[in-house]
């Protein structure tokens, strides 16, 4: 008995209780995600082609808010209005109404209509890119972007600099599976199909950094596999690209750089890397295959990140990022293709010298 009463009790308050802490516990996510940390908001629109899928986001979406209202506050209302009270009548019942069922079919067909317009010239226009555009070819790895500038004859990795208030096109690839370029600030997302060129146009208004994301799976570290858009001003493009054009410097001799440059030769790194020290430089040949390689190094120091835009972390100094990477790849990437050399801290320290001479 005692128990039927209690049970009577404890239902609802477990019912309405668990409606309360499910909204509570959404919300709450909701209020958690501030705008600034959230480098990969697509509500943030920098450049024309995001704007333009910005534009037809808020489109739909106020279209689709116009249709809950009417339709939510419709079935309120029928519910109050009809509702079953005393002494009542039953309603007249009904079966099939052809004029109605017309209309509810016609409106629905007229919003969609209206909806395609907008979205499928959307699709079409930032599908080609503009004849004046500047070209990138983007080659996706596991797990980093590739970056090659085929006018002006450079590569980069990990970090994609471009002049503000230029289109630029990207030409994409895969060296081995399926990836996917998302930098949600200046477009939409694109696939890089091994053995297949897709394009996808890139603009930026303002000389900033964005944030970028592989958007398909494609391996252990899809999660690691990011990408940094730095646009800038045309003149501080103009300087950033004759910076890259120049081969790198030979370290002076007897310094902790060239023990680093021996121990980079030594230990095979030129098998994946490329570092360009012109036609001149009377060492090791330094040219890695031309497809299947890791990020060329010539002006490695001259990013703002690496290891596929991961490292260094927040707060973390280049050197020590350069330390935890160097130590063990695959344990900060899993899977990575470069192996853990079980490098000594001397050499270490030696190769971070190094690299920062590749400026
Ligand atoms: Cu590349 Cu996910």
């Amino acid at each position: 008995m005692i128990w039927r009463h209690l049970g009577r009790l404890i239902r609802p308050l477990i019912r309405w209780g668990s409606l309360v802490a499910l909204t509570v516990f959404s919300l709450a996510a909701c209020s958690l995600v501030e705008i600034e940390d959230a480098p990969l908001t697509t509500f943030e629109p920098a450049g024309p082609f995001a704007e333009r899928i910005d534009a037809v986001f808020w489109q739909v979406f106020w279209i689709a808010v116009v249709i809950f209202v009417v339709v939510e506050g419709g079935i309120l209302l029928i519910v109050l209005l009809f509702r079953d009270r005393e002494g009542r009548k039953e309603p007249r019942q009904i079966h099939g109404n052809n004029k109605l069922e017309i209309t509810w079919t016609i409106i629905p067909a007229l919003i969609l209509t209206v909806i395609a317009v907008p979205t499928i010239q959307g699709v079409f226009d930032l599908t080609e890119c503009g004849d004046d555009a500047m070209p990138v070819e983007i080659i996706g790895h596991q797990w980093w972007f590739e970056y090659r500038y085929p006018d002006h004859g450079i590569e980069s990795a990990s970090v994609l600099a471009m002049p503000i208030d230029r289109e630029v096109c990207a030409y994409m690839t895969s060296a081995d599976v399926l990836h996917n370029y998302w930098v949600p600030h200046l477009m939409g997302k694109r696939y890089l199909v091994p053995g297949q060129e897709t394009t996808l146009r890139l603009q930026a208004d303002e000389p900033a950094e964005y944030w970028g994301h592989c958007a398909e799976f494609c391996g252990l570290s899809h999660s690691l596999m990011r990408a940094r858009v730095i646009s800038m001003t045309q003149a501080d493009f103009d300087g950033w690209v004759a910076a890259q054009q120049q081969y790198a410097v030979p370290p002076a001799p007897d310094t902790p750089a060239e023990t680093g440059l021996k121990v980079f030769q030594e230990q095979g790194c030129t098998q994946c890397h490329t570092v360009d020290y012109g036609p001149d430089y009377q060492g090791t040949n330094l040219v890695a295959d031309e497809f299947f390689n890791g990020p060329n190094l010539t002006h490695f120091a001259s990013r703002s990140v690496f290891a596929g835009a991961i490292l260094p972390r927040e707060g973390q100094s280049w050197s020590d990022g350069l330390r935890e990477w160097l130590a063990n790849p695959p344990k900060v990437k899993p899977g990575s293709f470069m192996p853990n050399l079980d490098l000594t801290h001397q050499e270490i320290e030696d190769l971070i010298a190094w690299l920062d001479t590749l400026k």
